[in-house]
């Protein structure tokens, strides 16, 4: 927009300053050939400029209007033989200007000039010969004022038009957007709600989860009572409520996770020692990794207080190392170690599993998302895990950097703010 108007700013200038000049260059001409008519008297009598009668005419056939008619009051004449000298000059006081060798038109300064030459026919059909030069000036102050106040006007009346112009725009925006900004306000609104359908479900559904438990058990402690035929349907009841019991506690923690202000749970939040939580995770997955024969070792034992709930930041570290056994074939070690780095922490928990690869590394932080080859690898789970582990991270001013290698291992790296 401020483009257009520059360039529509200079295009009016442009035409108007030339219009102007030219309009100029036309009445020097003029008053130059009516001041041609007293060459040849100056010549003779170089007084008779000063006796000229207002109205003399020849006989060559033009209308004879005298010089002076034409003459405006900023401007004068000049006579000049054909050596270039001066003869005479009359009108307004200008500075003096060389006569050019060969210019019709020049603009020197705010002094316009144009000089034309007069020539001498002595007889019919003969060579013209040059009898002098006419040169006209004209002071071109009062033209560049006008010019001036012109470019003054436009550049006032395009910051009108422009001005103008945004306030316009901003409102058609301002009337544009708003159907965007309340379609924006409704889906947050049915997010919101969407989250807190997930959260009260997941929270309803346990109390049917807990009886069918608690039944299912009863029953498993009379096996005298039950039928052999039934005996494999209610280990599968069993171990599908088991199943089922942690993916609604998932879901319920990851749907409060979004419907509770980070500010509401941060008042009950204590320093916990970092290195002692994860001694006591190890000290709990140890038969885990026994059993899959996978090397579970603590590296470096930096004492670190990080601010936070201390089951949340447990979950976090059970899910990682959970993972770390589960993705990792027997034989292999998963090592931890504690670096603090200035305000922060980094905890990784580091496998020789089977590996992410590059194109599922940012996936694996999405909800329900499994690799297909963990799929065959392990068939139970859910794909929260992780999904879970990253909101805790973040709920705690945090984050988990991933890097893997498919067939080598993976590295998860948590970074946490250290407790003030
Ligand atoms: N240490 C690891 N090594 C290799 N792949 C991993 C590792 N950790 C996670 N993954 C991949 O990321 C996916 C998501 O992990 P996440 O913990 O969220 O879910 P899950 O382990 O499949 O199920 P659960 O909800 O029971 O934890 C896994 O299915 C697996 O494909
Ligand atoms: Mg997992």
């Amino acid at each position: 927009m401020v483009t257009i108007l520059g360039i529509f700013t200079v295009a009016v200038y442009q035409f108007v300053a030339y219009n102007l000049y030219q309009k100029t260059d036309r009445q020097m001409l003029g008053l130059a050939d009516a001041a041609a008519h007293s060459l040849s008297k100056l010549r003779a009598d170089r007084t008779a400029i000063s006796r000229q009668m207002p109205r003399s005419f020849d006989d060559d056939g033009d209308l004879d209007i005298p010089w002076q008619d034409l003459r405006e009051n900023h401007q004068s004449v000049e006579w000049y033989d054909a050596n270039r000298q001066l003869l005479g000059k009359a009108g307004k006081p200008l500075p003096d200007i060389p006569l050019a060798a060969n210019s019709y038109i020049s603009q020197q300064g705010q002094i316009r000039t144009l000089t034309i030459r007069v020539y001498e026919e002595k007889q019919r059909g003969a060579k013209q010969e040059l009898q002098g030069y006419i040169r006209v000036l004209e002071s071109t102050e009062e033209l560049a004022e006008e010019l001036d106040r012109l470019l003054l006007g436009l550049g006032v009346a395009g910051i009108i038009a422009l001005s103008l112009t945004s306030v316009g725009s901003l409102w058609l925006t301002r009337q544009s957007i708003k159907p965007i900004q309340l379609s924006f306000q409704q889906l947050k609104q049915l997010n919101q709600q969407l989250k807190q359908f997930t959260a009260d479900a997941s929270h309803e559904l346990r109390s049917p989860l807990a009886a069918i438990k608690t039944s299912t058990q009863v029953m498993m402690t009379h096996p005298e009572r039950i039928h052999p035929a039934d005996v494999d349907k209610l280990d599968a009841i069993a171990s599908a409520t088991k199943q089922m019991t942690c993916l609604v506690e998932d879901l319920l923690f990851l749907a409060r996770t979004d419907v509770t202000e980070t500010s509401l749970t941060q008042e009950t939040w204590r320093a916990i020692p970092i290195n002692e939580l994860l001694e006591d995770l190890v000290d709990f997955l140890s038969p885990q990794a026994q059993a899959k024969e996978i090397t579970l070792k603590l590296d470096s034992l930096e004492e670190v207080f990080v601010k936070g709930d201390a089951f949340q930041l447990g979950r976090l570290f059970s899910n990682l190392l959970e993972n770390a056994l589960q993705y990792t074939l027997p034989g292999g070690t998963v090592t931890i170690s504690i670096v603090s780095q200035g305000k922060f922490v980094v905890i990784s928990i580091e496998d020789t599993g089977i590996g992410i690869a590059p194109e599922h590394v940012p996936l694996v932080f999405h909800r329900f998302w499994r690799a297909d080859k963990a799929r065959t690898y392990r068939e139970d789970g859910s794909g929260l895990g992780l999904a879970i582990a990253q909101a805790i991270a973040q709920r705690h001013g945090g984050e988990i950097v991933l890097s893997s290698q498919i067939g080598v291992g993976s590295c998860f790296g948590v970074r946490l703010p250290i407790a003030a």
